[in-house]
């Protein structure tokens, strides 16, 4: 058994530590979804399954019994010549047990015949009522089925959300997590780099797209979320997907774009001029999201709150567009109005993962829940000021975020993406060298 199966197979471990005595947990991958016709996108199997799994085939369900003995059981598709002929390899329930690490392994065709009888006389089931599948209906079949038996009495008595418990480990990556997401953050900040290089007024927006593409793929990764690339103005529309318009010499332009690699996301925003030279009103705007952005990072470290990075960049971001005039006022009321949102619409961070708007809480109770080492943030402070504003005419059609993958650490945040230029030296003089 490879290592890699050793660390799945001690994350099962511990999640059924934290369950209740003769309970199970049932937890399906995600289902195909329909591109077109007969079509279908690209299978990504389900995070939390993978998590516990490391499983990347459609068509599985994983159960896990505490009681008496712990056990983890999988359900997946069966190996198959003619499908496999057709489609690739099939591990099969055989090479699920030897090479995943399950206990058992069933035919995901016999389920509805199996599962009744595992789960008998299991008191707490536990599932995911977000998830994608249809996983509930499933469950009340199969104990329904418990309860027509003679052993009416061992269909299980209760049901309950599993997603918490699971999210609260996922919140906190471990050394192999974190290896992965240094690596997704090196592909996607060398992607941007070649962005950078081979920008030229002229192009189209989905040029430089294409240069994010052939990079993730050439790492054996993917699009974490479709890449968001606008030029002028259009970087002031904050989800921008269309990609689709000809960058002209003095736009500035945006790139927030990450990759998925080994299931595992980065997300990166930078921004850059198309002619390589930023002009003084760009700089001016670019100067305080710098700032604000470098103001939210240190305030990653064990202890804070996670509110405290985006505070840092909303005192920073008020006190700069005061200074500029875009606002007008006591930067400390201004503060407490909110009247950055004129600007500054988004917040200044998320967890990040297997998911790129990755699980757990963002509160303990009430109040915003303190950096532990091991989460992995987001800071990603922005300026938006559209064609539309009502700022001094210089300033419209500057949309600028700046956004790193920030790792918390027992000391200093570990900035992730750290290799993509940042600053606007470093930015003009990797442009400079285009050829
Ligand atoms: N790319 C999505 C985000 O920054 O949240
Ligand atoms: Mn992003
Ligand atoms: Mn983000």
């Amino acid at each position: 058994m490879s290592k890699d199966i050793d660390i799945f197979l001690g994350r099962r471990k511990k999640l059924l530590k934290k369950l209740k005595s003769n309970s199970a947990v049932v937890i399906a991958t995600n289902p195909f979804q329909t591109r077109s016709r007969d079509t279908e996108f690209t299978f990504r199997p389900d995070s939390d399954f993978y998590y516990l799994t490391g499983f990347s085939e459609p068509n599985a369900v994983l159960l896990l019994i505490n009681s008496p003995q712990p056990q983890s059981i999988l359900f997946c598709k069966e190996r198959d010549a003619f499908k496999e002929m057709w489609d690739g390899n099939i591990t099969g329930t055989k090479r699920a047990k030897q090479n995943f690490g399950f206990d058992k392994a069933y035919d995901i065709n016999l389920i509805d015949q199996e599962m009744p009888n595992l789960i008998s006389g299991i008191y707490t089931v536990y599932y995911s009522m977000a998830a994608l599948n249809n996983l509930h209906d499933s469950l009340m079949r199969w104990s329904k089925a418990v309860s027509k038996t003679r052993y009416k009495s061992k269909a299980p008595k209760v049901f309950e959300d599993i997603d918490e418990t699971i999210h609260e480990m996922r919140i906190i990556k471990d050394n192999h997590e974190k290896d992965i997401m240094r690596k997704s953050a090196q592909i996607a900040a060398s992607a941007h780099i070649n962005a950078m290089k081979a920008c030229k007024p002229g192009m189209y927006e989905f040029e430089l797209e294409s240069e994010f593409l052939y990079e993730f793929k050439k790492h054996g990764s993917t699009v974490s979320y479709d890449s968001i690339v606008g030029a002028g103005n259009n970087a002031c529309v904050l989800h921008y997907r269309e990609n689709s318009s000809k960058i002209k010499s003095g736009d500035l332009i945006l790139i927030d774009a990450g990759c998925e690699y080994k299931m595992y996301a980065s997300d990166i925003t930078r921004t850059f001029p198309a002619n390589g030279k930023f002009t003084n009103a760009q700089k001016e705007i670019y100067e305080i999201v710098y700032e604000a952005n470098r103001a939210a990072i240190k305030k990653v470290v064990p202890g804070n709150i996670w509110s405290d990075p985006h505070d840092a960049a909303v005192r920073v971001i008020t006190r700069g567009l005061v200074e500029l005039g875009l606002l007008k006022g006591n930067v400390n009321q201004l503060i407490k109005n909110n009247a950055h949102t004129e600007y500054f619409m988004h917040k200044t961070g998320h967890w990040l993962g297997i998911d790129v708007h990755d699980v757990g809480r963002y509160l303990d109770g009430e109040k915003p829940r303190k950096f532990i080492p091991g989460m992995i943030t987001t800071i990603e402070p922005g300026i938006y000021i559209s064609n539309n504003s009502r700022a001094p005419k210089k300033y419209r059609g500057i949309g600028i975020r700046l956004e790193d993958d920030v790792l918390v650490t027992k000391s200093k945040p570990e900035i992730l993406t750290k290799d993509v230029p940042i600053t606007i030296n470093a930015i003009e003089h990797l442009m400079a060298s285009n050829p």
